[in-house]
């Protein structure tokens, strides 16, 4: 059964090839001076920087860059953006690049005129925005897909002192007002990066899908979108040029994390949390991270949910089940999934990503525990999922 909810998404899409085109008609709605934020550089190679700048000058705009932002943005970036933005008086953040420069225009857009300190307020307290804070409004230009950050109010930072990595769910108001997504401009992202984002996309779906027995219009949306993802990655790690397959995927991307598949359901992400404190302290690709450890956590609670991924099996990876318990078919089902994440190349242990045994206990120490999946874990459970993905 569905429960209550209530959803409404703001950001306006504008997606296909050329979509950069309609920059213009949204820069009319905000003020002269644009910080433009990004990151190591890509977007200088692969000419997209030049096409952006270039609809930025026609719209007479006087443009602040904020280059530098790493994979996985920290409170010291996030404070030198605050910095920059407040001195310019800026009306309107443009982050060009994936997750990570969307998710740190986000913090900047609600840090700029917050007197305290954002990472305190926001992330370890988990606060909202004041009602009466004044937050810049932010628009996007998606380079690479994975997070959803296009359309949600999602917002990671990592804290390397304290080795921390957080994420907070903004409202309707930091969400980015519009997105640009234009397939073709994934297409210089790197081969490991661009089977990270695969299996980002993949985790999200997975991590909304996987809690509760009951029959819910969200799983039968997150099921079509696993099928099309699949499929698509398939082709697309033959050949990454192929704009029918990074066109689906893009969609598929940003329909797996707007929040749509996870209303009215319980929902995991334990998966993600785990993930997210193996980032913390080896900076490590996000969705490395999680493919490190999914098969492990998978194989650990499928006991507690294996209807579930009886049906996973079925209907995701058309598994017959004829002749077979619930047991076999979920755990057939986890086997399919494994054999995917080999197929497309994502790391299938933790080991490759930096991780030693020494440091399990602390990432097990900077795990948040949810509880809406199939078993609330212990630090035991978490630890023994780590020991598995090494
Ligand atoms: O630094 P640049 O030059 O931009 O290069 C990036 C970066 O090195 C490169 N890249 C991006 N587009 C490219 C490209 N290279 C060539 N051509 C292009 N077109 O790819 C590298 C990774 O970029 P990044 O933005 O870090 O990747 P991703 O989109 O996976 O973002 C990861 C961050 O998002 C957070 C993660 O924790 C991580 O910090 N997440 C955000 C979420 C949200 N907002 O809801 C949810 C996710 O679960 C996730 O936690
Ligand atoms: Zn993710």
């Amino acid at each position: 059964m569905l429960g209550n909810f209530s959803y409404y998404n703001p950001t306006k899409l504008y997606f296909g090839d050329n979509a950069q085109k309609h920059l213009g008609e949204e820069l009319k709605n905000y003020g002269a001076k644009v910080l433009l934020t990004y990151g190591s550089g890509s977007i200088k190679t692969n000419g997209i920087f030049d096409e952006v700048m270039s609809v930025l000058r026609a719209a007479g705009k006087e443009v602040i860059e904020l280059p530098g932002v790493m994979p996985n943005p920290t409170t010291d970036k996030l404070y030198e953006g605050v910095k920059l933005a407040r001195e310019n008086n800026v009306d309107l953040i443009l982050a060009v690049g994936g997750g990570s420069t969307i998710d740190y225009a986000k913090a900047v857009s609600v840090s700029v005129w917050y007197d305290g300190d954002p990472w305190e307020k926001y992330y370890l307290r988990q606060e909202d925005p004041d009602s009466n804070l004044r937050i810049i409004p932010i628009g996007s230009v998606l380079t690479m897909v994975g997070t959803g950050s296009e359309m949600n109010g999602g917002s990671v930072i990592t804290n390397h002192e304290t080795k921390l990595k957080i994420g907070k769910i903004f409202g309707e108001n930091v969400m980015p007002r519009f997105s640009i997504l234009n397939p073709r401009y994934t297409f210089s992202v790197p081969l490991r990066q661009m089977v990270a984002g695969f299996f980002d996309i993949m985790s999200h779906i997975m991590e909304q899908y996987f809690s509760g027995e009951d029959d819910n219009t969200s799983d039968y949306l997150a099921e079509g979108l696993m099928r099309s993802l699949i499929h698509s990655s398939r082709i697309a790690v033959k050949n990454p040029q192929d704009y029918e397959v990074r066109s689906n995927i893009m969609w598929t991307s940003t329909w797996a994390l707007n929040t749509l598949i996870g209303k009215g359901k319980s929902q995991d992400w334990m998966v993600h949390m785990i993930g997210q404190a193996i980032g913390a302290y080896t900076d490590a690709t996000h969705g490395m991270t999680l493919s490190g450890v999914s098969i492990a956590y998978y194989r650990h609670i499928l006991p507690y949910g294996l209807r579930k991924f009886a049906r996973f099996a079925t209907a995701v990876w058309d598994i017959s089940a004829a002749d077979k318990t619930d047991e076999q078919l979920a755990n057939e089902g986890v086997e399919a999934l494994l054999e995917w994440m080999k197929q497309i190349g994502v790391a299938t242990e933790i080991s490759s990503l930096g991780v030693t045994e020494d440091m399990l206990e602390g990432i097990a120490d900077s795990t948040f525990i949810m509880n809406g999946g199939f078993k609330v874990l212990t630090r035991e459970d978490v630890l023994s999922v780590l020991r598995e993905s090494l």
